[in-house]
């Protein structure tokens, strides 16, 4: 399907300030002309508008929060529109509150099309705190929990009906930090876990079939890329580096096992921070992994 990108320029949920820079970085290193490159017909629609961040402690155990729902409603409406259109939206983070807002736009999408979602989560983190259990009041440490329907009204029912997904559409790849309290919320919703130890153990190519187990021809399939998935040593342009990552080849594998699957419905890339890459290497980087989700491969067989 022709792709939409969507830029939305926000650090808002973030601990670090810089991802606001994310879509123009994206934008540079080429992403655009990339996927046109590849024979696929790209819009990129610009950037939206939301409230500045106003770098605040947080109240009640939340950064930010009405700016957090305001820039979600912004995004969500944006690519639920590009759904509509029949295209497939490349939300370009932005930090990864926002996965809120593009997901609930895909799964209202997925309700009314009759499609079964799959939600993919490629993160160091697993991005399931609460108010209660938050150490950093950061909502981008939020953004699963509330999709799930455990979270401040204003997002878990961001689109009106809560919850947006359960925890058994999730798919969580290469987590590797997650926080106490965390840990028990993701437990207790059984959130399907592929952290880095069961990679180690048994192979990412084993791992991905797993997750990627069930797609089929009715399922939307959604990629929540944030950038920290990867291993600091090859993306250091994002705010919260976790070491032992994914490296190239195995972050490449999971792209183009993706891509082989032929369901990627919609995409985020996010938490990608310019302010604190090197040279523009991370884009860059998560261009190349992007070409791979579009069908790039590195395969002499076919
Ligand atoms: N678990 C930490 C927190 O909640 C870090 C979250 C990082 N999330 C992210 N999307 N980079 O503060
Ligand atoms: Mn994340
Ligand atoms: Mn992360
Ligand atoms: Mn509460």
């Amino acid at each position: 399907p022709p792709v939409s990108l969507i830029g939305v320029p926000t650090d808002i949920g973030a601990g670090d300030r810089g991802a606001r820079m994310g879509p123009e970085a994206l934008r540079l290193a080429g992403l655009g002309e990339a996927l046109a490159a590849r024979g696929v017909d790209v819009a990129d629609r610009g950037n939206l508008a939301g409230p500045d961040n106003p770098w605040l402690p947080p109240r009640d155990g939340y950064r930010h929060l009405d700016e957090v729902v305001a820039w979600n409603r912004l995004a969500m409406d944006a690519i639920h529109a590009e759904l509509k259109l029949g295209r497939l939206p490349i939300m370009l983070g932005g930090d990864h509150c926002l996965g809120i807002g593009s997901i609930t736009a895909v799964a209202r999408h997925c309700r009314e099309t009759g499609k079964n979602l799959r939600v993919l989560w490629l993160d160091a983190h697993a991005d399931f705190n609460t108010h209660e259990v938050t150490p950093s009041g950061n909502i981008h440490g939020m953004p699963v929990a509330c999709l799930c329907g455990i979270g401040p009204d204003a997002l878990t029912n961001l689109g009106g009906s809560a919850p947006a997904i359960s925890p058994s559409q999730v798919r969580q790849i290469g987590i590797r930090s997650v926080d106490e309290g965390e840990k028990r919320l993701v437990k207790e919703h059984r959130i399907d876990v592929y952290d880095m130890r069961y990679i180690d153990e048994v192979g990412m190519k084993r791992a991905m079939e797993q997750a990627l187990h069930g797609v089929d021809a009715d399922t939307h399939l959604h990629v929540s890329f944030d950038v920290d998935f990867l291993d600091p040593s090859i993306a250091p342009g994002v705010g919260t580096t976790v070491p032992g990552g994914p490296g190239y080849r195995e972050a490449q594998l999971v792209m183009e096992m993706i891509a082989d699957s032929g369901r990627m419905g919609s995409l985020d890339i996010v938490e990608l921070n310019p302010a604190l890459d090197h040279r523009n290497g991370t884009a860059m980087l998560a261009v190349d992994l992007v070409e791979s989700l579009f069908g790039k491969s590195t395969l002499m067989r076919d």
